[in-house]
């Protein structure tokens, strides 16, 4: 422990000053089986591969990118789940990547999760006084005999019935399962909640009521979130900066206004092209949008210098051979990418 920093009362360690949470060029590799010619060894899975992010108190940070792209990977190393093959993860200036069990337990309570599939991520043998219950009882939050009534509270505050405390999971419809998953995460108090694609396995028209509960919240009581969704707009109005992830990379991070209005990166402007509405509101006709084709590639063999170049309509020889680095393009925006530029009528249509 350094000279700076100091036991909170929760026994969580702090350095005075530090961001709430920075990962520096963080890695998760998993070791797997390889198939056909390499059926004899073992190959790695580049899931995350040199992630540097910054939350500050109170901060919303959107994280998006396509499936495969490594976002749920790194929500489970940022909570701990994962215990990263390289890079630090500091909170409150301490470093968690390599901790033990024993030395996270604190820590476990600040940073919570919340899943996206509200219905494999609720036993389904507990009622939701239970579900509630246990987490106040894992962190310690209640004194003997206060339970029933901070689930019950808890229950309010995510705008469920705290009547309904012994129903079970089965008995709530889906957008009130992922209710029930917050107030679990609402429990411990957190400090951080990483909420990873919340809202994408409801129904649309759940969808809305869901986010304005966690930005209701986000307000109300000053908790910071990673938000993870596979579409800009679903981030939209809920965050206050925006990090898009490509095949184990952050490939640009902007403010969230930067980003929609002037992203730099290839692969920004195609998932913006992607969201119906601003695609409108930008006056670009929808033949001329950037269609992605393909997949993301493989994470166990990416293609050399610019992973993105295989589907990349701007892609140059020199993206075969360089990596491009994170780089500040403009104040606050950091993009990797040789051609980085903000769009203009002519880029958007020349995908077509
Ligand atoms: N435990 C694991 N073992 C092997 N590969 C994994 C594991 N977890 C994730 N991956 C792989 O890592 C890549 C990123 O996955 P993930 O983080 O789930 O991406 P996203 O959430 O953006 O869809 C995928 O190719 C996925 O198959
Ligand atoms: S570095 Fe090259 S391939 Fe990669 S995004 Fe930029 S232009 Fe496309
Ligand atoms: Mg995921």
């Amino acid at each position: 422990m350094t000279a700076a920093s100091a036991t909170a009362k929760s026994g969580v360690r702090k350095v005075e000053g530090a961001p709430l949470l920075q990962l520096e060029d963080v890695q998760m590799h998993f070791r797997i089986k390889g198939e056909g010619m390499l059926a004899r060894r073992n190959v790695m899975v580049q899931a995350v591969d040199g992630v540097s992010l910054t939350l500050s108190p109170g901060e919303t940070l959107g994280l998006v990118g396509e499936s495969g792209c490594g976002k749920s990977t790194t929500a489970r190393l940022i909570t701990r789940l994962l215990e990263p093959t390289a890079g630090t993860i500091k909170y409150q200036g301490v470093d968690i990547a390599h901790m033990s069990e024993r030395q996270l337990r604190p820590y476990r309570r600040e940073i919570q999760l919340i899943f996206q599939d509200p219905y494999s991520s609720l036993n389904p043998r507990h009622t939701v006084g239970t579900i509630v219950g246990t987490a106040l009882r894992t962190h310690d939050m209640v004194p003997k005999g206060g339970e029933l009534k901070r689930v019950q509270e808890l229950l309010e505050l995510v705008g469920l019935n705290p009547e309904h405390y012994n129903r079970y999971p089965h008995e709530f419809s889906g957008g009130q399962r992922q209710r029930i998953g917050i107030a679990r995460a609402l429990a411990a108090r957190p400090k951080i909640i990483v909420a990873d694609e919340p809202v994408s396995a409801l129904d649309v028209s759940i969808q809305a009521q869901v986010m304005n509960l966690l930005e209701n919240l986000r307000k109300e009581l000053g908790i910071a979130f990673v938000f993870i969704a596979h579409d800009l707009g679903v981030v939209r109005h809920f965050c206050d900066r925006v990090a898009v992830m490509y095949l184990g990379r952050v490939v640009e991070e902007a403010p969230r206004n930067a980003l929609y209005e002037k992203p730099q990166h290839p692969y920004t402007q195609a998932l913006l092209s992607a969201v119906p509405d601003i695609g409108v509101v930008r006056g670009v006709p929808p033949k001329n949008r950037i269609r992605l084709v393909g997949d993301v590639p493989s994470p166990v063999d990416p293609p050399s210098g610019c992973r993105f170049r295989t589907r990349c309509w701007k892609a140059q020889d020199i993206c075969a051979t360089q990596d491009p680095q994170l780089l500040e393009k403009a104040p606050d925006q950091t993009v990797a990418c040789h051609f980085a530029e903000p769009p203009v009528e002519s880029i958007v249509a020349e995908a077509v």
